[in-house]
């Protein structure tokens, strides 16, 4: 990046400060393969600008570039390709991460302004899905992405803690509810009787017909309805929160769907001040006509508010209180339609800040190609993966160190890890296929892999007693073996970048990989603590692959274990 940015001010200089720097730098490429050079200029755009042949002009424009950082300028075609300096870009690398640490990479774009993310949002009384799963991993790196380009992240998990279904089981838990049952077991007893209700309901439709009753309660204050439904709440909290714990997240705030029942009278009068209500089957909506949507429910026939009102008001409240830059709403893919809606009635409202809400879509999690569910009793409990995961990681741990300290918390690391980053190592939009083997492997792209890279470099650099307060750069190896290295090192603020711009955390799995995979490589092929004369400038490489080894992970939500 700096580079990148160093050239297309050489670039600038050269063009007679013609063209911007900053359009310069998007035209600036990176070779495929870096044997044609560290980055490249392609001169098809100037070529329009001056009318001459692209060609031409690269082979004018190369004799101009001079730059202590540039070693060698060769054209090719209609490309300026550049080779950097490998001493000076390489020193000059190391002596960043060195200085700057974790802050390595960081980029200033947010200016410390807020950025809420919507993410995990489970509905009480019923598992942990997969699909909560993904967007929990998702939410929580993008918040870690965001706030490394500057912004200041609040991660909201919009609990589904209200709507009709919470009637429907207090009828079941007051027909056929144990409380010992429940309290020991309370989501899967919850699920139970959530099934067994409408499986009776088959038979006996007056069961529905209760059901309605009892949320019109809860809707009032009933004060019966309100205690079981705060028990059956806490109770699944309970529940989350070791998930939770489990993968290390946290949230600034738990407003669920509930939250938002005094403010919904608000939302309702605003649309009906704009005359944006319609009734339409007896129940309110907005026409979305124009946007081609269809219209968005507002109130049913019976007064009752809809999940999308209960976002309309989350939405008017969180730009309330947190003044939002951007809105992000980690959620899966079927909800799309949802997310049109939304925004389209914000922006019917007026509200201009609408734009700044995005819904980012993710794809599903298969298991031999179909999809996970969570519904018919075909239930994939969340926490027994990532048990199971611990459980494999620990197996390991006792096969290949089993003299290891701490050998739980590192179980845990490396298990929940795996989980993540198999998670986070794809494009959002694509389908996962779910296998532990595949998460836990030691090689190939997974977390696993990359821990046990950091760790590998974080022995190193203990076997050599080394701090990186005691960096004496004596005599440089040449960087000729390092430069893969070194160069991927200068590409991390690219990397956040992508996957900030793109809202896509795998950006930063793929090149931690990258990174991973040829530190590995340069470990085979160089004695790094055998080479005396070279040994510290070596060291401070390594040290500099840690740090953004670590870093990188953290940016996905993942732990890195010192030794695994
Ligand atoms: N609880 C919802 C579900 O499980 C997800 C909520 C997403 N967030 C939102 N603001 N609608 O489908």
């Amino acid at each position: 990046m700096k580079y990148k940015q160093e050239f297309a001010k050489i670039l600038f200089e050269v063009l007679d400060q013609e063209i911007h720097v900053k359009d310069l730098e998007v035209i600036i490429e990176k070779p495929k393969n870096q044997q044609h050079g560290d980055l490249a200029f392609p001169c098809f755009t100037l070529a329009k600008l001056k009318r001459k042949s692209p060609t031409i002009i690269a082979q004018e424009l190369s004799g101009k570039i001079k730059s202590p950082t540039i070693e060698k300028v060769e054209v090719v075609g209609a490309y300026i390709n550049i080779f950097l300096n490998k001493k000076i870009v390489s020193e000059d690398t190391v002596a960043d991460i060195i200085h700057q640490q974790e802050k390595y990479g960081a980029l200033d774009i947010g200016n410390n302004r807020p950025v809420t993310i919507d993410l995990s949002s489970p509905n009480i009384a019923k598992p942990f899905s997969m699909g909560h799963l993904r967007s929990t991993v998702i939410g929580n790196s993008l918040a870690f992405i965001v706030e490394k380009c500057g912004y200041k992240p609040i991660r909201i998990n919009h609990i589904g803690d209200w709507g009709t279904q919470f009637g429907k089981l207090i009828t079941a838990y007051k027909l056929w509810g144990e409380a010992e049952k429940v309290k020991q077991n309370p989501i899967k007893e919850l699920l139970t009787l959530y099934v067994k209700f409408h499986d009776e309901a088959e038979r006996d439709p007056s069961l529905v017909e209760q059901g309605r009753n009892w949320f019109k309660k809860l809707e009032d204050g009933d004060e019966e309805a309100a205690t079981l439904w705060q028990w059956f709440r806490d109770e699944s909290l309970k529940e989350f929160s070791r998930i939770y714990e489990l993968m290390n997240v946290q949230f600034d705030s738990y407003a669920g769907e509930a939250f938002y029942n005094d403010k919904m009278d608000t939302v309702v009068k605003l649309l009906e001040e704009k005359q944006l209500l319609v009734e339409s089957d007896q129940a309110q909506v907005v026409e979305l006509l124009d946007e081609e949507l269809p219209p968005c429910l507002i109130k049913k026939s019976d007064g009752a508010t809809l999940y999308a009102t209960r976002d309309l008001a989350a939405a008017l409240y969180r730009k309330g209180i947190y003044d939002f830059d951007l809105s992000l709403y980690v959620v899966g893919n079927e909800q799309s339609l949802h997310f049109k809606q939304l925004i389209a009635v914000l922006e019917k409202m007026g509200y201009g800040w609408a734009s700044k809400m995005v819904h980012i879509p993710f794809g599903m999690m298969l298991k031999d190609g179909k999809k996970m569910s969570t519904r018919k009793g075909k239930v994939v409990l969340l926490e027994e993966v990532l048990n199971e995961s611990i459980a494999m990681a620990r197996h390991n741990i006792e096969e290949k160190n089993p003299n290891l300290t701490n050998k739980n918390t590192v179980a845990r690391q490396v298990g929940v890890g795996a989980v993540m980053f198999h998670d986070l190592k794809n494009f959002r939009m694509n389908d996962i296929e779910f296998s532990l083997e595949e998460m836990l492997r030691f090689e190939g792209e997974t977390g696993p892999y990359v821990q046990y890279t950091y760790a590998r470099a974080c022995s190193i650099l203990r076997k050599a007693n080394w701090k990186p307060e005691d960096t004496v750069q004596t005599t440089s190896p040449s960087w000729e073996k390092e430069w893969k290295v070194v160069s991927l090192l200068t590409e991390f603020t690219n990397a956040i970048k992508r996957a900030y711009e793109q809202f896509d955390p795998s950006q930063i799995a793929k090149y931690i990989v990258d990174l991973a995979q040829a530190f590995n490589k340069y470990y085979g092929e160089v004695k790094i603590l055998e080479d005396g004369l070279k040994q510290q400038a070596r060291l401070a490489l390594v040290y500099s692959v840690t740090v953004v080894l670590k870093e990188g992970l953290r940016l996905l939500g993942i732990e890195a274990p010192e030794e695994m």
